[in-house]
């Protein structure tokens, strides 16, 4: 059922990374945005590691805690679940939540590929329960600024965008071999993990995207093994077992943006890489028109560079710094130039979720749109395996908000 009123029960499943952020989402909102009046409740978290499980209950300050997540799609108390399990276990946990009639607010990239995510789509569709994904980096004030700058036309015609995800968690040749690097419970490695990112990120700044051609590459073969539930990805382990590595480690990907949004025509080039030395948490895009440019980096999340026009005594960048006019940035921060940060994201999305939900202004990442990002990323590794542009199967509904400039 979906909740009524603004006080809303949450139930967690995994207690992992995006787990916990999540339930510090759900705590920082009322002081965020107190005139939404959402008060949201901490009511039964889920994790099979036990000391996680109980983390959630001493800790988080969940009322109950499990280690079988069926129980909190089974509380009456619980009119919304976070879902933060690894990618794996998303289209059965995804499936069982609509089935459940209970609301998702869901981790990317749901489930292992595009089949899963649309299995997790239909479910939703059936039930009639709204859904977020866990996008955040779509929520940074600079990259909403991007968005209306683009859907606006100040750029002129879009013509070719460039964007990166280059992570380095798994530089190290003896980095973890967790969860992230088995295909069955991960799907692909840096294409899933990271490019999905990237993905959602132009399509939701620029415009859907129609096709691919893609090529992938593992450096490193093998890897000490992580148990699940214990350490995090960016664990380096200096004398463990090895396991094989199973997905890829690198992507660079071509795409050609849809006709009918701000990027109809436009070209884009798309790479993320896991094992890269130098950049840390390097998700970032160059954006070009013909009257104009921005560049936007997550590693500088609170500055913008911005080029409008192509002439004049201020020709070139200008570095605007995270200020009010900018997406949600006053809700955090009083004055220009204070910095906001990674966990900021995650409490724009609780409450874009928690205001669809309650059937306020619907500006959530949906699963439509989940599964459009599922399936550029389906065609980049077919194109990867046979050498050849793949079309983007459409999804009705994931039009990420844009709609056609005339
Ligand atoms: N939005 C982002 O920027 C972002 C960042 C990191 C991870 N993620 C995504 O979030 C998801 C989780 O990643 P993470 O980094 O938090 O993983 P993690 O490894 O930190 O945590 C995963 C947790 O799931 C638990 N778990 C395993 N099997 C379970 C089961 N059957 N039932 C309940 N719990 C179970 C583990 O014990 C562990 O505590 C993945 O889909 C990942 O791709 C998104």
């Amino acid at each position: 059922m979906p909740a009524t009123g603004h006080d809303i029960g949450v139930g967690l499943i995994s207690v992992g990374w995006m787990g916990r952020l999540h339930t510090r989402a759900y705590q920082t909102l009322p002081s965020v945005y107190p005139d939404l009046k959402l008060r949201p409740h901490l009511v039964r978290a889920a994790d099979t590691a036990a000391d996680r499980a109980a983390y959630a209950r001493d800790v988080l300050g969940y009322a109950a805690a499990t280690d079988d997540y069926r129980e909190v799609l089974a509380d009456p108390a619980v009119d919304v679940v976070s879902i933060c399990a690894p990618t794996g276990l998303h289209r059965e946990i995804g499936v069982a939540a609509a089935e459940a009639g209970k609301s998702f607010w869901i981790e990317k990239p749901v489930g292992r590929n595009a089949s899963e995510t649309a299995q997790v789509a239909e479910a939703a569709a059936k039930a009639g329960v709204v859904t977020s994904i866990g996008y955040n980096y779509r929520h940074v004030p600079a990259v909403e600024r991007v968005r209306e700058l683009v859907g606006d036309g100040k750029l002129g015609r879009i013509t070719n965008v460039r964007a990166v995800f280059f992570s380095g968690y798994a530089s190290e040749p003896k980095g973890a071999l967790s969860w992230r690097f088995r295909r069955d419970l991960a799907g692909t490695g840096a294409l899933g993990d990271l490019l999905s990112h990237v993905v959602d990120l132009v399509q939701y700044v620029v415009g859907p995207i129609a096709e691919v051609s893609a090529l992938t590459s593992t450096v490193y073969t093998q890897r000490p093994i992580l148990p699940m539930g214990s350490g995090t990805h960016f664990a380096v382990i200096e004398d463990g077992e090895l396991g094989p590595v199973e997905n890829d480690d690198y992507v660079a990907a071509l795409v050609r943006f849809a006709a009918g949004s701000p990027g109809a025509g436009a070209v884009g080039t798309l790479e993320a890489s896991r094992i890269i030395v130098g950049p840390q948490c390097g998700l970032g895009f160059e954006i070009y028109g013909t009257d104009g440019s921005a560049a936007w980096n997550f590693e500088r999340m609170n500055e913008l560079r911005v080029c409008l026009g192509r002439g004049g005594p201020h020709a070139g960048y200008t570095t605007v710094l995270g200020n009010p006019h900018l997406g949600d940035y006053g809700y955090f921060q009083p004055g220009p130039g204070n910095s906001m940060g990674y966990d900021d994201l995650k409490v724009i999305e609780a409450k874009k979720f928690l205001l669809a939900v309650t059937g306020g202004e619907r500006r959530n990442s949906t699963i439509e749109e989940a599964l459009h990002v599922a399936e550029v990323i389906s065609s980049a590794e077919t194109s990867a395996e046979i050498g050849a542009w793949q079309p983007v199967r459409a999804v009705p509904g994931a039009t990420f908000g844009h709609s056609a400039r005339g």
